[in-house]
């Protein structure tokens, strides 16, 4: 895809609530279509000019506009409190549409508020990260965290529209570009060889955000959710195949490595990339390929990490806390090949702890 092509992918729902995802230049100009008397608009203030041409946009029919710091401490239950107060303060009604505007902590931040207040708003996500746009702003999961551990409080609502203007990642660090060429190159992984193929001749553009590349990664990495999400909306295909749980990989000892090296200390989507090595180490000693396990490594690799500061011990403790868990078993996803995920919960310690040092 080209960088100014706009590009319409739908998430199908089997209902009303079905939406659009709109990719490329002018995308947020659909956003005044959604019928709303009035909108609320929280945006991250890294993205100032944008959130102001949605502002002007929506002109005298926007009720309310917070600028966020974003990041981690945004989904906290002090914030979303006070936003609830904002919204009752300026008469909030279920004619109004919430718009965040920013990366995955304002999008799962928006989403949550538009859950829960009034038992329902409809929203529309600008995600304006990489991340935020090929994973965090689709699929209706939203959250906040406790300091019990992240994402912990949370519903799934999924929002009217979602829009992204693929210009907005110029201006992102380095760091992010690569921590959502992350969770970009796990979709690809478990869900689209055709965007495998596409990542193994253009990571270098792409880590150097060449707006085309970073299109393409985004429109295939929609397609593919959207696709997954239909399948398993609420994550509850417990078939070994997998449904929506498959967007997992690399999770278990990624959200492991979050938690242990303190949030924050990682980029969420440099976290999935080192918990990918884990999971290709643990594929590979269950019958992926080696000479295929060699070269998804490879491209793993590729994609800047830092190396974590954290023991092994603390990690396999982690894992054994991981929200994803079930009935008491640790799970794993894993791969027999690109494109074709499983699902195990008896990886033994010893074999977490030997695939640990495909991260060190
Ligand atoms: N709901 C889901 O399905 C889902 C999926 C994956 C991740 N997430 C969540 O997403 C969050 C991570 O998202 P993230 O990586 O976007 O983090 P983030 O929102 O913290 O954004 C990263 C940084 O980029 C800045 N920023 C945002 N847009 C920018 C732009 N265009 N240019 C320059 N800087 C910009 C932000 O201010 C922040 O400093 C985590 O909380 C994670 O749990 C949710
Ligand atoms: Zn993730």
């Amino acid at each position: 895809m080209i960088a100014n092509a706009r590009q319409r992918i739908r998430v199908e729902l089997g209902d009303a609530r079905s939406y659009d995802v709109v990719i490329g230049p002018g995308a947020i100009d659909e956003l005044t279509a959604i019928e709303a008397r009035t909108v609320v608009v929280l945006y991250d203030v890294a993205v100032e000019a944008l959130a102001q041409q949605v502002l002007t946009a929506f002109g005298s029919r926007v009720l309310l506009v917070r600028g966020l710091v974003g990041g981690e401490d945004v989904k906290s239950w002090e914030l979303a409190g006070e936003i609830y107060d904002w919204l009752a303060d300026v008469h909030v009604d279920r004619d109004t549409v919430l718009i965040a505007i920013g990366g995955g902590t304002v999008t799962d931040l928006g989403g949550f508020i538009a859950a829960t207040y009034l038992r329902g708003l409809r929203w529309c996500a600008v995600p304006t990260t990489l991340l935020a746009a090929v994973d965090a702003a689709v699929g209706g999961k939203t959250a906040i965290n406790l300091s019990a551990g992240k994402n912990l409080v949370g519903v799934f609502h999924h929002p009217s529209l979602v829009a992204i203007e693929p210009a907005a990642f110029t201006t992102l660090d380095p760091r992010d570009v690569a921590a959502g060429m992350g969770e970009a190159l796990k979709t690809a992984l478990v869900a689209d060889p055709e965007l495998f193929a596409f990542l193994e001749r253009e990571m270098p553009r792409a880590l150097a955000a060449d707006p085309d590349v970073l299109a393409t990664t985004v429109a295939h990495c929609v397609a593919a959710k959207a696709r997954v999400v239909a399948g398993d909306e609420r994550e509850t295909d417990d078939s070994g195949a997998g449904g929506r749980a498959i967007l997992n990989f690399g999770h278990t000892v990624g959200h492991a490595l979050e938690k242990t090296c303190g949030y924050g200390v990682l980029r969420h989507g440099e976290a999935i990339v080192l918990g990918m090595r884990a999971a290709l180490a643990l594929s590979r000693e269950r019958g992926l390929a080696p000479a295929q396990a060699d070269r998804i490594m490879a491209l793993v690799n590729a994609i800047p990490a830092p190396r974590p500061d954290a023991a092994p011990d603390a990690i396999i403790k982690a894992t054994a806390s991981d929200k994803k868990r079930k009935a008491g078993k640790v799970r794993f996803i894993l791969i027999h090949d690109v494109a074709d995920p499983y699902i195990v919960d008896d990886v033994t310690e010893a074999s977490v702890r030997a695939a640990l040092t495909a991260i060190a």
